[in-house]
């Protein structure tokens, strides 16, 4: 993740660049943040510009399904095209400018609340209907802020959500083991796989990704013309397989 460093010199404005959070898409590739124009770390204008580029670490190519979010100090947060945004009529002090890099999620800004001031806050993350499925990060910037005491921000092991989400559709199989039987047809030997005898049959879903269903759910969901079925034990091989008996 690329993340601009200033190193400051004396002036009247002052800069801090954290790159806040990012979400990034699954499939291993990664996102950075180039800047291609800040302003110094310490300034005497009273505007300020910044440009930069998201780029596709594995492509090097900007990338195109990336939502970028421009902040400065405590304003309202707002969506930054082109890359590039503008800050007019800055008083002096330091100020914070952040970039939020958005992959296939994106930060609902509007969603923002206050649960309990200066510690708990709740913002909604939606994900791209775009990407059918893949893994979202959503991870605080290592810096971004202090305590009262001006201890500044850990990372704890917790700080970071893993979202993994999949749309994609689940197909089913059913399958029988129906008992083979060796039968003389005309002067050849052939196996043929038959039964009338429908008592005790096992019955296998199998499905294409696994399910975090129950038997007794998937039970619910099968309509059977004739009998019941019971879930039996069978092995689940990773929530794909599903057995029951006909009784
Ligand atoms: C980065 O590029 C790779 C290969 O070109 C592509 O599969 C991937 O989706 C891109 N990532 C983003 C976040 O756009
Ligand atoms: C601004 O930031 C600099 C360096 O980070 C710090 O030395 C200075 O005390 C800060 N000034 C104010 C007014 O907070
Ligand atoms: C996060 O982890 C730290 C220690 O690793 C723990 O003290 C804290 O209670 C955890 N916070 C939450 C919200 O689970
Ligand atoms: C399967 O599980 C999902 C997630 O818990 C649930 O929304 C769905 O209703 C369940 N399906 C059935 C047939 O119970
Ligand atoms: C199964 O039966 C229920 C009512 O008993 C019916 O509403 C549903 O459409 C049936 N499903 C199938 C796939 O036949």
């Amino acid at each position: 993740m690329g993340l601009l460093r200033v190193v400051p010199f004396l002036s009247v404005l002052c800069w801090l660049l954290p790159l806040l959070c990012s979400i990034t898409k699954c499939g291993g590739s990664d996102v950075y943040v180039k800047f291609l124009k800040a302003p110094h770390a310490f300034s005497h204008f009273k505007s300020a510009t910044f440009s930069f580029q998201v780029l596709n670490t594995s492509s090097e190519s900007p990338c195109s399904n990336c939502i970028l979010i421009c902040k400065l100090d405590d304003e309202l947060a707002s969506v930054c095209k082109k890359g590039k945004v503008k800050y007019r009529t800055l008083r002096d002090g330091n100020h914070t400018f952040e970039l939020l890099v958005y992959g296939a999620g994106q930060v609902i800004p509007s969603s923002f609340r206050i649960l309990q001031p200066n510690l708990i806050y709740s913002l909604l993350v939606s994900l791209s209907s775009a990407v059918q499925y893949g893994r979202a990060i959503l991870v605080m910037d290592r810096n971004f802020c202090t305590d009262f005491a001006g201890n500044s921000f850990m990372r704890m092991p917790n700080s970071s959500v893993n979202i993994h989400f999949d749309r994609r559709k689940v197909y089913v199989n059913i399958r029988t083991s129906v008992p083979e039987e060796l039968l003389q047809l005309d002067s050849a030997t052939r196996t043929i796989q038959a039964t009338n005898d429908f008592d005790r049959l096992k019955i296998y879903l199998y499905f294409s990704a696994p399910v975090l269903n129950s038997s007794a759910e998937i039970l619910n969901s099968i309509n059977i013309s004739q009998g019941s079925l019971l879930p039996n034990n069978a092995k689940r091989l990773g929530d794909r397989r599903f057995g029951f008996m006909v009784s």
